[in-house]
């Protein structure tokens, strides 16, 4: 079966599956849990995912902002399907989403170690090197055509 790319709402069973994705790839790693503060962005958010039969490979969420800047946040893909292509077709559903709800950029707070990932998909590093979640990132961001 072909995998599918799902738009979901908050507290759907398809939003409980990305937000234990989200734990286990980007949060358990560092040895955090997801805060009530953290998790309250998420009411408002536009979450995808992308799934393979019932089985979530791969997610990610928008915040919309409101200077026509979208920022794409927690992109995670299963730690057994990384590196076959899946990350690069959400986040580019995710650019052809933003692009025709008018958004002009897309930005994100990126992992050093996902720059490169980021760099591949036309985002350029925007400032210095700041600390979130205790490791290193970058503001990057890319111009929505
Ligand atoms: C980073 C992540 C989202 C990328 O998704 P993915 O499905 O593994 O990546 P893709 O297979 O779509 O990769 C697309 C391209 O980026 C490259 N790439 C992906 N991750 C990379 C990394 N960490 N370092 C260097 N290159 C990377 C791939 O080699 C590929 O290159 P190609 O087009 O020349 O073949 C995923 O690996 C992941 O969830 N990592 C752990 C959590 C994380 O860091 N999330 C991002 C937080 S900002």
């Amino acid at each position: 079966m072909s995998n599918k790319i799902k738009i979901f709402k908050h507290g759907s069973p398809e939003y409980e599956a990305a937000l234990e994705l989200r734990t286990r790839v980007l949060r358990k790693p560092l040895g955090l849990e997801f805060t009530d503060e953290e998790l309250k962005k998420d009411l408002d958010d536009t979450h995808f995912g992308l799934f393979a039969a019932d089985k979530i490979i791969a997610c990610l969420t928008l915040t919309h902002t409101p200077d026509k800047r979208m920022k794409m946040r927690q992109v995670a893909v299963d730690e057994t399907m990384q590196g076959k292509g899946h990350g690069k077709i959400l986040s580019l559903e995710a650019e052809k989403y933003a692009h025709e709800n008018g958004f002009e950029v897309m930005f994100c707070h990126a992992r050093k170690t996902a720059a490169p990932f980021y760099q591949k998909l036309g985002y350029n590093i925007v400032g210095d090197e700041f600390t979130e979640v205790n490791i290193p990132h970058y503001v990057m961001e890319k111009k929505l055509l």
